[in-house]
C-alpha cells in the first residue's frame, strides 16, 4: 500500500509570521480538528494553506516555514498570494459555494472572475502536490474549496487512489442547479474513486445532480461515467472520543473549571460554541434566548448563556455584518435583562484553548447547538463525549437543530427547529427542568455510538472503502481489451478461418440517442460491418432489441445474420426471418393498460408495442420522476407477470415485458451451434446482452461496453473505443 496524502485548503495548524518569528496554533473548524487527531498516527502527510499570505514571505522565511511544517507537523504548504486568497478563499469558496451549499442564496455571489481564480488555485494545489505523490499512493482530498482537484490529480496520476470527502452539506438539485459551473464541479469530483458525505441525504442530492446534469446513472451508489466508476457513500464523521472523554480529568482542565466555578457559582450554564458564521444560527439563538428570558422570569439570575464565537472569514461582508448584528443583540439583551450581579450572556469573540473548551463543555448544563444548516457539527458530539455519566446526578442536555447533519446520529437529543424561536425557548426551559434520570437515558446511547464510531473508525472506514473500490476497479481494468490482450486477440483472429461476430447495435456500435432518426447507422458503422462480411471467413450477426423491419431496412443489404426483438426473431444469412418459438401475445391486452397508465403519469415517457413485447421508454422523462415511476411499475408488473411466463427486462432507460424464453442467449445459440467456429466474438452494452455472453463457448471473446461489472471477459470504454478496436482488427485504421 502507498503513502497517505491528505489535502485540504486549511492545514491543521495556522501560522503567524512576525519578522523572524514563526508561531503555530491549532486551526479551528471541524475538518482541521477532526482529521488532526488521526493523520499523524496514520503516518500521513497533509498539504494545505497555513493561514498566511505569501506575498511578503522571503525565500529564507519560506524555507523555515516549510521545515517547521514538515518536521513538527507532518505538513506541506500550498503558497497562496493575497490575490488568490481574496478571489479563491474569501471569494469563490466562501461567497459562492459555502452560502449556496448551505441554502443561503441571498449571500451567494456568482462571478466569473472568482470562478477563474478557483480553477487556478485548484490547479496550484495540484501542481504543488503532484510531484510528491506516486501512482500507487493514496490521496485524500477534503472539502468544498477543492472540488476540481480530484479530476486534476486524476489527469496526472491515472492509477492513484483518490478519495474526496465533503464536509459541508450537498444541496438538493434545485439549489445546485443555480451554479453556472455545475458541470465542471461534478466532473471535478468524479475524478475521485470515492466521494464521501456525512449523511445519506447529501449522497442522494449529489447522485441526483450527477444524473440530471451529467446524465450518469448509478448502481447502488456507483456512478459509471463510461471510462471510470466512482463510488458515492455516507460516512458520518466522528470525533476523537477518548481524547474528549478523558480530557475532563486533566489538571489544566480542572483548573479552568475551578475558575468558572468561582465566577459563576451554581447558576445553570447554557453553552454555545461556533465559528462566527451565519449558517450557525447565532442570531436566531439569541432571539430565542431573549424570548426565554421573557417567558420564564423564574430563571432570572439563575441561568447564564456562555457564548463563544470564533472569528472566521471576517473579510467576507456577510460575516463582518453578522458580527456587528450579534454585538448589538447581545448588548440589547444584557441591557434589558442584566442586573448588577448577573449578566445573562457572557459573550467571547475569540477562539478558546483546548483546556478552556473542555472546561466549558463539562461545566455546562446544556449545550445549545442550533445551526440553520450544518454539514455535521462536531461541537454537539464533543459536548456529549465530555459528559460525566459515571457518577450520579445531572449529566447534561444537548439541544440540537434538525438542520445539523449530526442530528441523524443523535436522535436522543432534544430536537428543535432553529427558525422556531418559541420552540427553542420552550425546549431550553424543558431541558433546565429535565430530571437527572432522563438526562442520563438520553446521553448514554449517544455516548456509546460516538465511542464506537469515532474518528479513527470513520477515517478507517473511508480509507478501507477506497481500497476496496480500487481493487474492484483494478479487476475491471485488468479486463480492458488493450495492450497485450488486444495483440493476442488480433493474432488469433488472423490465424483463424471460421469466425463468428455477434454484435449488439444500440449502445455498442452506435451511441444511444433520443431521436429515432439519429439512431440510423452512419457511414463508419456500415463500413465496419461490410468489411466484416466481405471476408468469407467471417459470419456477422447483428443482435438487437429492435424489430425485424427496422433491422431489415438498416442492414438488409449486408450479407449478415440478424437477431431482432431481443431474440424473438432470427434470420440466418440469405434466408427468411423465422420466429424462434411460437409465441402468444394474448397477455398484452392485460398488461398494456397498466403500462399506458404509467406513460400518462410520466411526462416524456412512451409506450412501444412490439410484436411480442411491450416497452416502456423513459429516456426523455425527468430522471427523478422516471426512477420513482419505474420502481412502481416494476412492482405492479411483477405481481402480474409471474403467472404468465413473462419477464421484465431492464435495458438502458427502457423496461420491456416479454416471454421469458425470448432472450439474446437462446437466439445466439442458434448461430453458435451452426458450425465449428474457431473465433467467436460478442460485443454488448446492457443487461440484455448478458444472456448472450453467458452462452458463448469458453474460448470466445465477450466484450462489455462500459466499465461496469459484467459476465463478459473483457471491456471496452465506449462506442468510440469499439469502433476504433474493430477498425484496427479489420485493418481499416491504416
Ligand atoms: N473549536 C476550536 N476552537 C474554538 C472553538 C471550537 O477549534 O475556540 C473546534 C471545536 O472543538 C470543533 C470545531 O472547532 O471541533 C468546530 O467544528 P464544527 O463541526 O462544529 O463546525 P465548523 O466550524 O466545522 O463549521
Ligand atoms: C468548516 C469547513 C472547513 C473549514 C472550516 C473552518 O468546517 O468545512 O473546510 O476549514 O469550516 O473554516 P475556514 O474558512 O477558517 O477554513
Amino acid at each position: 500500500m502507498g503513502r497517505l496524502f491528505i489535502i485540504s485548503n486549511r492545514l491543521p495548524v495556522t501560522l503567524t509570521v512576525e519578522g523572524d518569528d514563526i508561531s503555530a496554533k491549532a486551526s479551528s473548524g471541524g475538518l482541521a480538528t477532526g482529521l488532526s487527531s488521526f493523520y499523524k498516527d496514520a503516518g500521513g502527510l497533509w498539504f494545505g494553506w497555513p493561514g498566511i499570505s505569501y506575498d511578503n514571505i522571503d525565500p529564507g522565511t519560506g524555507r523555515k516555514i516549510e521545515k517547521l511544517l514538515r518536521e513538527e507537523h507532518q505538513c506541506g504548504s500550498v503558497k497562496l498570494t493575497e490575490e488568490e486568497l481574496q478571489k479563491f478563499y474569501y471569494g469563490f469558496s466562501n461567497k459562492t459555494i459555502w452560502p449556496l451549499f448551505h441554502y443561503f442564496t441571498n449571500h451567494t455571489v456568482f462571478d466569473n472572475d472568482l470562478w477563474e481564480a478557483y480553477k487556478r488555485v485548484n490547479q496550484k494545489f495540484c501542481d504543488t502536490v503532484v510531484g510528491e505523490i506516486k501512482d500507487d499512493d493514496i490521496v485524500w482530498v477534503n472539502d468544498y474549496q477543492l472540488m476540481l482537484l480530484p479530476n486534476m490529480l486524476r489527469q496526472k496520476l491515472p492509477n492513484a487512489s483518490i478519495g474526496y470527502f465533503h464536509h459541508i452539506p450537498f444541496p438538493s438539485f434545485e439549489l445546485f442547479r443555480l451554479m453556472p459551473w455545475r458541470r465542471e464541479i461534478l466532473e471535478g469530483l468524479l475524478g475521485a474513486d470515492l466521494v464521501g458525505f456525512h449523511t445519506y441525504d447529501y449522497v442522494r442530492h449529489f447522485l441526483s445532480s450527477v444524473r440530471r446534469i451529467l446524465g450518469y446513472e448509478n448502481i447502488l451508489g456507483t456512478v459509471s461515467s463510461g471510462y471510470r466508476t466512482t463510488k458515492v457513500d455516507a460516512f458520518p464523521m466522528g470525533i476523537d472520543y477518548e481524547k474528549f472523554s478523558k480530557a475532563t480529568r486533566l489538571p489544566e482542565v480542572r483548573e479552568e473549571i475551578d475558575k468558572l466555578w468561582r465566577q459563576i457559582g451554581d447558576r445553570k450554564i447554557v453553552v454555545s460554541i461556533d465559528r462566527l458564521d451565519y449558517t450557525k444560527g447565532i442570531k436566531d439563538r439569541l432571539e430565542a434566548f431573549h424570548i426565554f428570558l421573557h417567558r420564564y422570569p423564574e430563571y432570572k439570575e439563575k441561568v447564564t448563556l456562555i457564548m463563544v464565537t470564533v472569528p472566521s472569514r471576517s473579510q467576507v461582508p456577510s460575516y463582518s455584518e453578522l458580527k456587528s448584528e450579534i454585538d448589538e443583540l447581545v448588548g440589547k439583551i444584557n441591557g434589558e435583562h442584566g442586573t448588577l450581579g448577573w449578566m445573562p450572556i457572557w459573550y467571547h469573540f475569540h477562539s478558546v484553548p483546548f483546556p478552556m473548551l473542555i472546561a466549558l463543555y463539562s461545566f455546562a448544563d446544556i449545550a445549545l447547538v442550533t445551526p440553520l444548516r450544518d454539514g455535521m457539527n462536531l461541537v454537539a458530539k464533543e459536548f456529549v463525549a465530555t459528559r460525566p455519566t459515571e457518577r450520579d446526578g445531572n449529566v447534561g442536555v444537548l439541544i440540537i437543530s434538525e438542520m445539523a447533519g449530526a442530528e441523524k446520529e443523535m436522535g436522543e437529543a432534544v430536537m428543535v427547529n432553529p427558525f422556531d424561536h418559541d420552540d427553542v425557548a420552550d425546549s431550553l426551559a424543558m431541558a433546565l427542568k429535565m430530571p437527572a434520570e432522563e438526562q442520563r437515558r438520553r446521553i448514554l446511547p449517544m455516548q456509546k455510538r460516538l465511542q464506537r464510531y469515532d474518528i479513527t473508525k470513520w477515517a478507517g472506514d473511508f480509507l478501507d472503502s477506497l481500497d476496496e473500490i480500487k481493487s474492484q476497479q483494478n479487476r475491471l481494468y485488468s479486463k480492458k481489451l488493450s495492450g497485450r490482450l488486444r495483440q493476442d486477440m488480433f493474432e488469433r483472429y488472423h490465424k483463424s478461418d471460421k469466425r463468428l461476430f455477434l454484435l449488439d447495435y444500440d449502445g455498442s456500435l452506435k451511441h444511444l440517442v433520443d431521436e429515432p432518426m439519429e439512431a440510423k447507422p452512419d457511414d463508419e458503422v456500415l463500413e465496419i460491418l461490410s468489411t466484416i462480411t466481405a471476408d468469407e471467413k467471417n459470419e456477422l450477426v447483428i443482435v438487437s432489441g429492435r424489430d425485424s423491419e427496422t433491422l431489415e431496412e438498416w442492414f438488409g443489404h449486408l450479407n449478415s445474420g440478424m437477431i431482432a426483438n431481443h431474440g424473438a426473431w432470427i434470420k440466418h444469412k440469405g434466408q427468411e426471418w423465422e420466429m424462434l418459438e411460437p409465441l402468444d401475445n394474448i397477455w398484452m391486452k392485460n398488461i398494456r393498460p397498466i403500462m399506458q397508465l404509467y406513460v400518462d403519469r410520466t411526462p416524456g415517457a412512451q409506450l412501444e408495442e412490439k410484436e411480442f413485447s411491450l416497452v416502456f421508454h423513459y429516456r426523455r422523462a425527468v430522471p427523478e420522476m422516471a426512477q420513482v415511476r419505474v420502481s412502481e411499475l416494476k412492482d405492479d408488473l411483477r405481481a402480474m407477470t409471474t403467472s404468465l411466463n413473462l419477464g421484465i427486462l431492464e435495458g438502458s432507460k427502457v423496461i420491456e415485458i416479454k416471454n421469458t424464453n425470448i432472450n439474446k442467449g437462446n437466439s445466439a445459440l442458434r448461430f453458435i451451434s451452426k458450425a465449428e467456429w474457431d473465433f467467436v466474438m460478442a460485443i454488448g452494452d446492457d443487461w440484455t446482452d448478458e444472456d448472450m455472453f453467458m452462452v458463448l463457448p469458453g474460448n470466445s471473446y465477450s466484450i462489455k461496453v462500459g466499465l461496469v461489472p459484467s459476465n463478459a471477459k473483457y471491456h471496452l470504454d465506449d462506442v468510440d473505443a469499439v469502433r476504433e478496436f474493430l477498425k484496427s482488427l479489420l485493418g481499416l485504421n491504416r
